[in-house]
């Protein structure tokens, strides 16, 4: 062809269009990811372009000439209000005048790549729900008489090619003031993720919007609440807040939630207002942070346990308090925010992701969105520790998932000097080799107890207790030294050499820290908390060994711990007690709140939607209760690391 050739860069899209095309039109018709709200009028420059002179060597172009460098009148009335960079252009002004390489800045693409903290196993490329689009739309006319929402149908459709618009009555309500205020020129936030109605307008304002809208990703979990407030046109975290579930008041664990439904008549109706309650409080306190209106937040995606799930629904979840577990619904949810009292934009989109099974819910299916286990080469076990243990193993042939009663040892229940992990808890141990005494690091110090300055580093926290990331590493380094051994009996201090120990009833203790002296408690590791350890440990063992049966495997590539507990706690400890299966140190990571950010990748990409949705219904689900393998597992990983599995790795 003689006309000029157009090249996008990072794309690599290319064709011939005839000199006076706008950019914008040859973007479009190559399906390149350029992207615009005006519809290219000028007005709202989301189509910034760089035509790349220089670099066309490398792709076979010679430059006709640099006209395409010099901004026409609209781009200059743009500049003089509101800035345009020098070399940028606005790709529906500049034109083709020749062969040219155009660059499109990651700032101006829709599906652009959203940046995330950690190298992660996937990246999350932004395709939101809810787009804003700039229309005219033609003036009533008596001679032609029509509504003025089909008139807006119709511009939509000229302007857009978008068909299919539907509007809700409160919407409706305000539309025709807002036509007339903005000439009949205006901007519509419309929803797209919804099959039902594919193109929903949300919001509508008088003229050009120069705003954004939100969404969020909120991490509903039992003992707290986390919400981050997304822009839905960048991707980017404006604000994040967290709130205690005070939910906790009927209950702090899940299964004392469920039996204060069963107990009380009114139970799960009471738990259900509350925890709306809470989450309203919450995304006011978010859309403060931000100073944003909460009529701009139109998406909203949910992730959190099968209780949660159901409680937060208004779902009594009896059912799930007892065998056969059955979930009211595993499928995803699409409501609206009005269905659920939140106070928001009463018809924002809301999305609970699906859950895997009775026991293994929304949040773990979050965990495998973000881990993709189902896209993994290698074979990759994840475990995402809380009351209950949520266990996946897969790769890209198959993915399996259980979950595990390991109970709320780990998040330091149920230890005689157990606590959260808060300021002046014990969360790094060691124990020394010849003496057998102990050091350690309490949260919110530095520094280790035998230092010098600790007391007055520690003089306002005091020392209160052992945290769950603690109470591992102190098990593990018990064990190292031979305080405890392989069954879980802490020996005598003759036996072990160590004046810590000392006789406590009938069992053996250690002297962890001694307080009283400052009015503090004396923190000690009683052979039951051993116990409790080993109960939580051989739970979560049994289910990854129960899944790796399954897999047909004895042992796996990698291990990613997800959630709060895995990113304190200390791999070779957690291997030392035989937590986990062995493999190599190295092959062990923490995900962070993986849950949080599947939840963000959902919120950001309605195609992933698409995805879980159908990665969730081909996981293979394994009810570890009726596996009588399970209790073979259960008794054989008691012992510490384990009675009959080798840990060959570790013990190299
Ligand atoms: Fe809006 Fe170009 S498309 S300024």
């Amino acid at each position: 062809s003689s006309d000029p050739l157009v090249i996008f860069t990072p794309s690599g899209k290319r064709g011939h269009f005839p000199a006076g095309t706008p950019i914008l039109t040859a973007a479009r018709q190559l399906g390149v990811d350029l992207d615009s709200v005006c519809g290219g009028r000028g007005i709202c420059s989301k189509c910034q372009i760089t035509p790349s002179y220089g670099e066309f060597s490398k792709h076979g172009v010679t430059v006709q000439d640099d006209a395409l460098s010099e901004w026409n009148a609209v781009e200059q009335r743009y500049q003089d209000k509101r800035g345009l960079i020098a070399g940028r252009r606005l790709g529906c002004q500049a034109t083709v005048q020749g062969d040219i390489v155009i660059d499109v800045p990651p700032e101006s693409q829709v599906h652009k790549q959203v940046v995330r903290k950690r190298a992660e196993a996937r990246d999350i490329v932004l395709n939101p729900s809810t787009k804003l689009y700039y229309v005219e739309v033609a003036e009533p006319d008596m001679h032609d008489p029509s509504g003025d929402l089909e008139r807006l149908r119709m511009a939509l459709k000229d302007q857009w090619e978008i068909d299919n618009v539907t509007v809700d009555l409160h919407i409706l309500q305000k539309m025709q003031p807002i036509l007339r205020k903005g000439g009949w020129k205006v901007t519509v936030a419309l929803h797209s993720g919804d099959d039902e109605n594919p193109n929903r307008i949300m919001q509508i304002w008088p003229g050009y919007y120069e705003g954004t809208v939100y969404g969020l990703a909120v991490d509903l979990g039992s003992t707290t609440i986390a919400a981050h407030l997304c822009d839905l046109a960048t991707g980017e975290v404006v604000a994040s807040s967290g709130v205690m579930n005070p939910q906790i008041r009927f209950g702090e664990d899940l299964m004392s939630r469920v039996s204060y439904s069963m107990m009380n008549d009114s139970g799960a109706d009471e738990m259900t207002t509350t925890v709306r309650e809470g989450m309203n409080g919450l995304f006011s306190q978010v859309a403060s942070e931000a100073e944003i209106d909460k009529q701009l937040i139109v998406d909203v995606v949910f992730v959190c346990n099968p209780v949660m799930h159901h409680l937060f629904l208004g779902i009594d979840p009896f059912e799930l308090g007892q065998a056969p577990f059955a979930l009211a619904t595993s499928d995803e949810v699409r409501l609206r925010a009005s269905d659920l009292g939140l106070n928001i934009h009463p018809s924002a989109h809301v999305y609970l992701l699906p859950c895997i099974a009775g026991h293994v819910g929304a949040d773990a299916a979050a965990v495998a969105l973000s881990e993709a286990p189902d896209k993994s080469d290698d074979l990759v076990l994840i475990v995402d520790v809380g009351t209950n243990a949520e266990i996946l193993l897969g790769n890209k042939e198959k993915v399996l998932a259980c979950s595990s009663p390991t109970g709320p040892a780990f998040e330091g229940a149920q230890i005689s000097s157990g606590q959260r992990a808060a300021p002046g808890a014990i969360e790094r141990v060691e124990i020394d080799p010849v003496t057998k005494a102990p050091r350690f690091k309490v949260i919110g110090s530095d520094l280790w107890s035998d230092d010098p300055d600790f007391e007055a580093a520690i003089a306002t926290t005091g020392v209160t207790g052992i945290c769950g990331s603690g109470i591992i590493e102190m098990v593990a380094e018990m064990r190292i030294h031979g305080i405890v051994d392989a069954p879980g009996l802490i020996g005598t201090a003759a036996q072990t050499g160590s004046q810590h120990v000392f006789a406590d009833g009938r069992t053996n203790s250690y002297l962890v820290y001694d307080g009283t002296a400052q009015g503090g408690p004396k923190i000690t590791v009683t052979n039951r908390d051993i116990r409790e350890i080993q109960m939580a440990k051989a739970a979560l063992y049994s289910g990854a060994r129960l899944l790796m049966d399954k897999f047909g495997v004895d042992k796996v590539d990698r291990v990613v711990l997800a959630g709060a507990f895995g990113a304190h706690i200390s791999t070779k400890h957690a291997m030392v007690l035989g937590m986990i299966p062995d493999c190599p140190l190295d092959k062990v990571t923490s995900a962070g709140n993986a849950a949080g950010t599947g939840a963000r990748i959902a919120l950001l990409n309605t195609q992933a939607r698409v995805e879980i949705e159908q990665t969730v219904r081909d996981i293979h689900k394994i009810e570890t209760a009726i596996e009588p393998r399970f209790q073979e597992h259960f008794v054989n990983a008691s012992a510490i690391p384990n009675a009959v599995e080798p840990f060959p790795i570790l013990n190299s």
